[in-house]
């Protein structure tokens, strides 16, 4: 039953957070509401948030600032928080700056059109109980600015690795993993719809553990499941923890051609003082054992990782054993970021932040400046190779050229032909960036 409202959803952060607000699309649209990308337009704004590092959690306090300054024109706007920053900031956000009409949790957002009703009868509404067992199974997602080639699908919820800087198992709370059936749905019913590709979600994917009968099944198990809903789909995933990656889980891999060659694995830092004060339960020489058995059973798969520049105590020594990890990977990219202290952590418990700003700057720039000549060598060697590219839309430079991205993950542009969005097409590489690859259709 339609109700004539809109909502403007935006969202911060992981991709996650782009998952969790397409459930959100779903529950909210099954009761009547309608989407809308144009927030003028919108009767309520939804603003699902990030509480990662620090300058994610500013960028959204100052969304809200604007979002406020709509609602003195529109008096009857309402305002909602949802996701990571729901818990611990509503206080502030809700009763000091009069920013907020409602706050929802990662797990409450099957009781929104509750909490939304109760708002139309002039009350605030607040729920960020964290569940133990909520997935989302059952729910669809709405699939907001979608490209209709490739989606995400997400398969657990929370953490419990407990890495002393993240703020994760404190805001989306304990591990739970999805009916792997409702994955498989899921991934058909997109197959069905035209998608080709899809990212299976969850904080730490190599736990994932679901229980049918008898049967157990595992990360690699349903890998291999999603993988069988058609050779033209593709499939990724997204995040492995280094601890527990398995080689039947790169098997696995390896077998099924449709299994993106690209493993994203953080490592967060290559000193041994620093991975164990982060809590993250292996060694440096763990980590490199991981990767030869990556580049041993899974030859020509892309490595990507995240990392931390300038955590509490870093040296000058542990810096080092980073830059010269990251040369020895020769990673294919990297996410990278300086140690930010989040608040209900280990490490803001019982570490001191005490690496100065200015040589966090400089740690991280350096760490930037050699994974752009990472990068770049790695593209090149790309060059002369003929890649099977999924086309994913017009390159954001010129409407003449397509973009689209290798099993390898790495971004392709080249001149249009016939194909179109969410076909296979054949490139040779000819030129290549430290960001993109370039080439000819064949
Ligand atoms: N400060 C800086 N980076 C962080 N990450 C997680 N928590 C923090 C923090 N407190 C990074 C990690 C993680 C990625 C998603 O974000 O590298 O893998
Ligand atoms: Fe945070 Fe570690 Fe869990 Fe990743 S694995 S979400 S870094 S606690």
């Amino acid at each position: 039953m339609k109700n004539n409202k809109k909502i403007y959803i935006e969202t911060y952060g992981c991709q996650m957070n782009v998952s969790d607000s397409e459930i959100v699309a779903s529950i909210l649209t099954e009761h009547g509401f309608e989407n809308t990308h144009e927030v003028t337009l919108a009767d309520i704004v939804l603003v699902n948030t990030c509480s990662i590092r620090e300058n994610a959690e500013e960028r959204v306090r100052k969304r809200l600032q604007y979002f406020k300054s709509l609602r003195k024109k529109r008096p009857e706007l309402i305002i909602g928080l949802l996701g990571c920053m729901a818990d611990r900031t509503k206080t502030a956000l809700m009763e000091e700056e009069q920013l907020l009409d409602l706050v929802a949790g990662p797990d409450s957002y099957r009781h929104l059109p509750q909490l939304l009703a109760q708002v139309g009868t002039g009350q605030k509404a607040i729920d960020t109980i964290l569940s133990t067992d909520e997935t989302y199974a059952d729910i669809t997602p709405v699939r907001l600015d979608s490209n209709g080639v490739s989606a995400f699908i997400s398969i657990m919820r929370g953490c419990e690795n407990y890495c002393s800087y993240c703020v994760v198992p404190s805001t989306r709370g304990q591990e739970r993993s999805r009916d792997a059936a409702s994955i498989v749905r899921e991934a058909t019913d997109l197959f069905v719809k035209g998608y080709r590709e899809v990212t299976l979600l969850g904080q730490n994917v190599n736990s994932y553990d679901w229980k049918t009968g008898n049967t157990a099944i595992n990360f690699a198990r349903l890998l291999e499941m999603v993988a069988q809903v058609s050779p033209l789909m593709r499939i990724r995933f997204a995040t492995s923890h280094p601890k527990d990656i398995s080689d039947e889980l790169l098997y696995t891999i390896a077998r099924n051609s449709n299994l993106c060659k690209a493993i994203h694995l953080p490592v967060q830092s290559g000193s041994n003082h620093m991975l164990d004060l982060m809590n993250r339960k292996y060694t440096r020489e763990d980590y490199m054992e991981r990767i030869q058995a990556i580049r041993r059973i899974i030859p020509g798969c892309a490595i990507s990782t995240d990392i931390i520049a300038g955590f509490c105590n870093e040296t000058e020594d542990d810096h080092r054993d980073t830059l010269s990890l990251m040369e020895w990977v020769g990673y294919d990219a990297a996410f990278m970021f300086k140690y930010s202290e989040r608040p209900q952590t280990l490490a803001a418990d019982t570490l001191d932040d005490n690496i100065p700003a200015e040589i966090k700057d400089r740690r991280l720039t350096e760490i930037i400046h050699l994974q752009q000549k990472l990068s770049l060598a790695k593209n090149q060697d790309e060059i002369g190779k003929s890649l099977e590219i999924l086309v994913e839309g017009s390159s954001k430079r010129s409407n003449n050229q397509y973009f689209g991205r290798s099993s390898q993950n790495k971004v392709a542009v080249f001149n249009k032909t016939a194909a179109g969005e969410g076909e296979y097409i054949q490139v040779k590489i000819s030129g290549a960036t430290s960001a993109t690859l370039l080439g000819e259709v064949v």
